[in-house]
């Protein structure tokens, strides 16, 4: 399973990246507003940050606009996968930039018909929001199951499941026991991820054990 971060925060992303871990970057407008900072110059640094796909999401609802902003976003480095809402001007817009080979991530999923479509017209990523659903007492990983089972079916469906809008870690395990494609992870979650008290329980009672025996590695 890839591992995307879900921030538009540089200096997170640039600490992130350096466990090796990082797949990929996923940014929104509200996160994009939360830096502060001009939208093409954070994306374009993050890019340099990150090997994997960075989404950058257009902010336009008709399709000639959604077209070239998606256009402009992907002429900024070769790893933007364009961020698209699932309208139908959105999916047109899908289909044209992944007919260009430029990636797309189409998100706002909330249904296994949306994703399907979304499927169809291309995209590179579905983002079905998990814990937007969970939070309207809906089952946000029967949405992965279902959407899973979708694209299983159909060899000619190359889109990859990018779980989003996630809150803990119990979304993160679920989606991979679902074999979603990747996870998009606020940086809070991600380092909840490695959290266990029995780990560090563990390695005090071992490292004091270690201090006894007076010896050292190095
Ligand atoms: O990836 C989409 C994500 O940013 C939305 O998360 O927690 O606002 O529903 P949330």
């Amino acid at each position: 399973m890839k591992f995307f971060i879900d921030t538009a925060d540089s200096r997170e992303i640039r600490d992130l990246a350096s466990t090796g871990l990082l797949d990929g970057v996923t940014t929104n407008p509200s996160l994009i507003a939360k830096t502060g900072r001009n939208m093409l110059e954070v994306i374009s640094e993050i890019c340099d940050l990150v090997e994997g796909p960075v989404s950058a999401e257009v902010t336009a609802t008709d399709f000639e606009t959604m077209l070239k902003e998606g256009e402009k976003l992907a002429r900024l480095a070769d790893n933007v996968a364009v961020k698209v809402p699932l309208t139908w001007a959105g999916l047109k817009t899908c289909k044209a930039l992944s007919g260009q080979g430029i990636m797309v991530n189409v998100t706002l999923c909330f249904s296994a018909a949306q994703a399907l479509l979304a499927a169809k017209a291309g995209a590179s990523f579905i983002s079905p929001f998990v814990g937007r659903l969970d939070d309207i007492a809906t089952d946000g990983m029967a949405l992965i199951s279902e959407i899973r089972q979708i694209y299983d079916n159909y060899d000619s469906l190359a889109t990859e499941i990018l779980v989003a809008s996630v809150r803990n870690p119990r979304h993160v395990v679920d989606a991979a026991k679902l074999g979603a494609d990747v996870a998009t992870l606020p940086p809070a979650v991600l380092k909840q991820l490695i959290a266990h008290p029995l780990t560090d329980r563990g390695l005090e009672a071992f490292l004091a054990d270690w201090h006894k025996t007076g010896q050292a590695i190095l």
